[in-house]
């Protein structure tokens, strides 16, 4: 299989690519524009598999994605290239309108237009989205596939926008799709900027654990090679034209997840002068904050018969063993433009 994979030096894509690389034959062109969230240092793992090509293409540029369709002919894509970070997204939303929206809708053009080209159907899109579109359901105790798009942040109404458009490229043109929405992931190689990843890079540097407001926003955390199961589960056996919640049983509050990271920091990297869950600091809180993201995966569940299976204390042990033991790797990422610091606490009108 001919396989494109947007968004391949980053956190998900590069988890997809190490299961698709170990477990398959198939052959991977890797879509990426390495900004600040993807990087080098990533791909190297990568390094001398012949059935890994990368791309360095922005998919805001049209042109360069239509000539790649034509010379490596995809029998399917996968698309997670995107801007992904809801901090991000509220200092400037610009390049979340253009790179999730526009560069969503190019991808969905060069498909369309492939496929014709080609006379045949045997193509899928697989677009990887996001439980945000369902916006804050404080009141309800999750969401299904069913419930209506409700995007609070910059961040999540540019992925609703480009769900939006898939599903009109699948009614009106009959492109071949399916899309994914999964909670918050977490794991190795996660930008520094997400909760968990910098949280733990915070706590090994004894630097202070930033946690917005009281810190009872809730979330639904998977492991990322949960997600990347579930993502190959749909792509081969979901139908057509469909949508799929992905997410695990583990629903807490923030201010849990941090106090479980500097429980298991004082068991895995135990340090007589420091107690982790002194740097706990409350901060201002985040514009617009969704209180609460819930997912019902009942149907992929049911139909795919894909269930979560790591819990959150094996998940987090393998995610913390991991930055300890890459401190290079989370150096690398961090430059002058970014080192830890907060984002998007841009003033409100
Ligand atoms: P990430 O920020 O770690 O990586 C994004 C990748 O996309 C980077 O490698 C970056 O270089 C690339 N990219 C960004 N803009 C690009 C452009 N214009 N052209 C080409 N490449 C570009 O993101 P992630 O956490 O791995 O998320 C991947 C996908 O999964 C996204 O679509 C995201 O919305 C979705 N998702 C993420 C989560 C999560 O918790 N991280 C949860 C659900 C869905
Ligand atoms: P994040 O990892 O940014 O994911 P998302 O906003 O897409 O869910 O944040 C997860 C939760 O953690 C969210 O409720 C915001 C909160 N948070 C903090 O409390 N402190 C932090 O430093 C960060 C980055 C997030």
């Amino acid at each position: 299989m001919r396989l494109i994979i947007t968004g391949g030096a980053g956190f998900i894509g590069s988890a997809l690519l190490r299961f698709l690389l170990q477990e398959t034959d198939y052959k991977i062109l890797n879509i990426d524009d390495l900004t600040y969230a993807g990087s080098t240092e990533t791909l190297k793992q990568f390094e001398g598999n012949n059935n890994h090509n990368f791309e360095k293409i922005n998919i805001r540029d049209l042109k360069s994605l239509k000539s790649i369709f034509e010379r490596f002919k995809p029998e399917g894509i996968i698309h997670l290239a995107a801007e992904t970070h809801v901090d991000r997204s509220i200092d400037n939303p610009t390049g979340f309108i253009e790179t999730n929206i526009i560069g969503t809708y190019n991808l969905l053009e060069c498909s369309r237009l492939y496929l014709k080209s080609l006379k045949q159907n045997n193509f899928r899109f697989h677009h990887v989205s996001t439980d945000e579109v369902y916006g804050d359901i404080y009141n309800k105790p999750s969401s299904t596939e069913m419930d209506p798009y409700k995007p609070s942040s910059p961040y999540s109404a540019s992925k609703a926008s480009a769900d939006h458009l898939v599903r009109a490229w699948h009614r009106t043109y009959d492109l071949p799709v399916v899309i994914t929405n999964c909670s918050n992931n977490y794991g190795p190689y996660q930008f520094p900027e997400k909760l968990i990843p910098l949280m733990i890079i915070n706590a090994i540097e004894q630097k202070p654990l930033p946690v917005y407001g009281d810190g009872n926003q809730i979330r639904n955390w998977i492991y990322v090679n949960d997600h990347v199961e579930a993502l190959m589960n749909v792509f081969h056996n979901g139908q057509t034209g469909e949508t799929y919640n992905i997410g695990s049983r583990v629903e807490i509050t923030n201010i849990e997840i941090v106090n479980l990271i500097c429980d298991l920091l004082n068991k895995l990297r135990p340090d007589p002068g420091t107690n982790y869950h002194d740097l706990i600091t409350h901060v201002t809180d985040r514009p617009g904050h969704d209180k609460k993201y819930s997912i019902n995966s009942e149907k992929i569940e049911k139909e795919l018969g894909w269930l979560a299976k790591t819990t959150i204390e094996q998940g987090l042990e393998e995610t913390i063993n991991w930055y300890l033991n890459n401190k290079e790797w989370y150096k690398s990422v961090l430059d002058n433009n970014y080192n830890l610091q907060r984002l998007g606490l841009i003033k409100t009108l």
